[in-house]
């Protein structure tokens, strides 16, 4: 299988209680290369960009609100696989259904304020990775 770009971000709730570190060893741990990393405080702005496809949902708000609430840490993760190899160790959406050793299950509190973000395909993980590195090489 071939090597795979995926877009991750560790979001505001997750760096407030200081869990930046034992997410990026839980990466690392997992064999992913981190390609790119930087920190963050979006504007409502661009989180209403980056998110616009949840536009019409009504959490958007929320989503918005919570986004912008505090630092996020936005990566470019390399693996084989990655895209669904970084969604199965972020867990599902819902924290409260996710398992002990995903970072949503360890490190999110709920369905809104779930730690992570990932990239749902390889088509959006190449939009999203331009979005936070807009200056990356993407072959
Ligand atoms: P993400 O895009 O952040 O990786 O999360 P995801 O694919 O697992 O979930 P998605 O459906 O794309 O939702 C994006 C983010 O919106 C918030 N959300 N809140 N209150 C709610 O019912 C609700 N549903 C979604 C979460 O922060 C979710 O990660
Ligand atoms: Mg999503």
């Amino acid at each position: 299988m071939a090597i795979e770009r995926t877009l991750g971000i560790i979001k505001p709730d997750a760096v407030a209680a200081g869990k930046m570190g034992e997410i990026l060893s839980m990466i690392s741990k997992a064999g992913f290369k981190i390609a790119a990393m930087k920190t963050a405080h979006l504007t409502r702005e661009q989180a209403a960009e980056f998110y616009a496809v949840h536009a019409e949902r009504p959490f958007f708000p929320d989503l918005i609100d919570f986004m912008t609430s505090g630092q996020i840490v936005a990566m470019t993760l390399e693996k084989e696989n990655a895209v669904a190899a970084w969604r199965e160790l972020m867990g599902p959406t819902d924290s409260t259904q996710a398992g002990p050793d995903t970072v949503r299950g360890r490190f999110g509190t709920s369905v809104s304020r779930n730690a992570v973000h990932g990239s749902d395909s390889q088509e959006n993980a190449v939009k999203e990775i331009l979005f936070f590195f807009p200056l990356c090489k993407l072959v």
